[in-house]
């Protein structure tokens, strides 16, 4: 999950109180008017050379200027200000420094940060492959008695939860005692114990979760954990607690099936920072020394020294390669991307991930691609999304199945070899998305696979959930409990049934079960409604069914019908949206949100103008 929309809405704010402007009142209109209008990309054309002014007066005088804004609007509490602006700051502004407008990179820059712009064209890459496709297909289920395999995702505790501190603060997230009227005893709105749905999760929570795996599964093969351990409290974030909470995550897993974990987007501070290896930056080299060290007792000191490198592995389990790649290299939030001329293979991970997956081939072992953010969301850059694309295509025979989280949201996506005419025979693999334990979105959730212990395909997917509206739930604690069997809710709605416990749950299958949403409305309303694991119920029917359904076959981005919604990220917050509407991706389902923050802002022209004038005065180096 992205929770920058401090600094986005401060951004914003700027546009309205650039020297430019307050020189010449009608260009301000003429601005708002350009961010108001979703077709026009010249008004963020017109936003980014002022920024790019502000920018070149250096990062102090960016974060400076940004972060009084910031406060003086009250866009957030000044402390949520100083430290989200102090650390996405200086990114930004050296993004800004380097940036041709227009170009590929400020079209990319103008949609992820006002939904301006149309979505440029993939450029096109041919990924170079050392072998031709091969003919051979997915192998058929061999029949024999399965294995287990748990997933779990998105933990985001929170070290600094406090039973009792008010879990409705002025914060992003809250169960903390930020100040004494948040603190235990002084406030209306005491946490329980085992967490809210306003805060990321107690260690209490992470420790029942984990408790309840080597009771369900207790002889499952192994364990998928894929990402974000820090909480979202990303203003307050820096290296040593990032440490102290990676280190005692991993920690408290040990005793638990073989554990093979991802990059998660919230381990870097600041949060989503991951500069690709050409930048020859390695200021966040420290989360690929924390993560490879507390993942050698599970993977090894061979896969965990290819860790170190830029957070991907590979480790071989009988005769199954689990491949394990760092998604932050695709993603819309990693600011350390917009480079001038965007790389098509950042740190060279797609090249490793095909040499990766030819030793598999080779080898005829199948392969595990896993990952953070599933590559067909509308946070993943579509060109990236291509090449992987490109890849998964080629070795689709290899890839039992690939799997991943960061939406917190319990779904599923389908890849296809042909985007233009999906059907059951084209579907390539299956993307298995895991709910998150953090209850933001929902009940805490885990997941046990029944596995094919010879091709390693996914023959069942059981969720488990802890029920929060359960009376006893903040008493005697957290009770896991079975939510559903995907293939005894979904195996029977498909023409012929899939009931048989040995049968693979194949993309064909997936793919008829999408074809069941089309038509079947209490299946397609079962399935929106399992996303947040029954806690908010959510109406999806018209455009957003079509576009959800859409979005489950979007394996590859380009084709997921994300919409581009201008001031989509002003948004207050992520989770505000995920609680109301249930949904979590960009451009689903939800309308703008910019008209009524502009509202807001109108009132304040004279603020904001004041606080640039002073700042142009103090850093203008003429
Ligand atoms: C103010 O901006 C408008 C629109 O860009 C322009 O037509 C006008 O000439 C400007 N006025 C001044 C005094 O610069
Ligand atoms: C938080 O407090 C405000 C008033 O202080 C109240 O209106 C609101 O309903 C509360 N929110 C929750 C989730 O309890
Ligand atoms: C890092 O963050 C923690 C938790 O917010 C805080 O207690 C600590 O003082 C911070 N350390 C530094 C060096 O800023
Ligand atoms: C599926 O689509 C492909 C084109 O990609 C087409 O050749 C094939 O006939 C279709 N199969 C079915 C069952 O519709
Ligand atoms: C998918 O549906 C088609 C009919 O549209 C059927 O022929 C095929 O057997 C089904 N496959 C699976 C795996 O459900
Ligand atoms: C959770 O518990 C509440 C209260 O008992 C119940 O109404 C609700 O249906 C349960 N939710 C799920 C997903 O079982």
């Amino acid at each position: 999950m992205k929770l920058s929309y401090t600094f986005l809405w401060c951004l914003q704010a700027l546009t309205l109180t650039s020297a430019a402007v307050i020189e010449n009142r009608s260009l301000a209109s003429t601005i708002l008017g350009e961010i108001e209008s979703a077709a026009s990309c010249a008004g963020c054309e017109a936003i980014l050379d002022i920024l790019k002014l502000l920018a070149d007066l250096g990062n102090t005088a960016f974060v400076d200027t940004l972060t009084e804004i910031c406060i003086l609007s009250k866009a957030d509490d000044a402390d949520v200000c100083t430290g989200a602006v102090g650390l996405e700051g200086p990114i930004i502004a050296q993004d800004l420094r380097a940036m041709s407008v227009p170009s590929h990179t400020s079209q990319l820059f103008c949609i992820t940060f006002f939904g301006l712009c149309p979505y440029p064209a993939v450029t096109p890459y041919t990924v170079p492959f050392p072998s031709p496709k091969p003919s051979t297909s997915r192998p058929a289920a061999s029949g024999q008695a399965p294995i287990q395999v748990v997933h779990f995702s998105d933990i985001h505790v929170d070290q600094f939860y406090e039973t009792g501190a008010s879990y409705n603060c002025t914060k992003p997230i809250c169960c903390r005692p930020y100040t004494s009227a948040d603190a235990p005893g002084n406030n209306q709105y005491p946490a329980g114990p085992y967490g809210n749905t306003h805060c990321d999760a107690p260690v209490s929570l992470e420790e029942s979760m984990y408790a309840a795996i080597k009771q369900i599964a207790p002889n499952a093969a192994f364990t998928l954990f894929t990402g974000d351990i820090v909480d979202h409290a990303v203003w307050l974030t820096n290296q040593t607690q990032n440490i102290k909470d990676i280190n005692d995550a991993y920690t408290r897993m040990s005793g638990l099936p073989t554990v093979y974990g991802v990059v998660g987007n919230h381990e870097s501070s600041p949060t989503n920072a991951f500069p690709p290896k050409a930048l020859n930056n390695n200021a966040e080299q420290w989360v690929y020394d924390t993560l490879s060290q507390d993942w050698s007792q599970w993977i090894g000191s061979t896969s965990a020294a290819m860790a170190d490198n830029f957070g991907a592995y590979s480790v071989i389990n009988g005769n199954l390669r689990v491949i394990s790649i760092n998604t932050n290299l695709y993603y819309g939030g990693n600011y350390w991307l917009y480079e001038k001329t965007m790389e098509t293979d950042p740190s060279g991970q797609f090249a490793w991930l095909v040499t990766e997956l030819q030793a598999a081939e080779t080898a005829g072992q199948r392969a595990y691609i896993i990952g953070h953010m599933p590559m067909g969301m509308g946070d993943a850059f579509r060109d990236a999304s291509n090449y992987y694309g490109q890849i998964v295509h080629r070795y689709s025979a290899t890839i039992a199945a690939e799997f991943f989280g960061h939406t917190h949201a319990d779904q599923f996506q389908l890849a296809y070899s042909d985007y233009t005419a999906q059907n059951y025979s084209n579907a390539l693999e299956t993307v298995y998305i895991c709910p998150s334990l953090t209850p933001t979105s929902g009940n805490p959730a885990f997941r046990v696979y029944s596995i094919d212990p010879v091709t390693y395909g996914v023959l069942d997917v059981v969720t488990y959930i802890a029920n929060l509206s359960n009376p006893s739930y903040q008493t005697t604690g957290p009770v896991w409990t079975e939510y559903y069997s995907a293939k005894a809710a979904y195996g029977p709605l498909v023409t012929p049934p899939l009931t048989d416990p040995a049968a693979e749950l194949t993309p064909a299958f997936w793919h008829n079960v999408t074809a069941v949403f089309e038509t079947n409305d209490v299946a397609f309303q079962d399935y929106e409604n399992r996303k947040s694991r029954g806690y908010f119920p959510i109406s999806c029917t018209g455009t957003c069914q079509t576009q959800e359904i859409c979005a489950i076959r979007g394996g590859e981005a380009q084709y997921n019908c994300a919409v581009i919604t201008p001031g989509i990220n002003f948004r207050k917050s992520d989770e505000i949206v995920e609680r109301s509407q249930g949904v979590i991706e960009m451009g689903e389902c939800e309308g703008s949100v910019l008209r009524p923050i502009l509202a807001r802002l109108a009132g304040k022209h004279g603020l904001l103008e004041d606080a640039v004038l002073k700042a142009r005065a103090k850093y203008r180096k003429e």
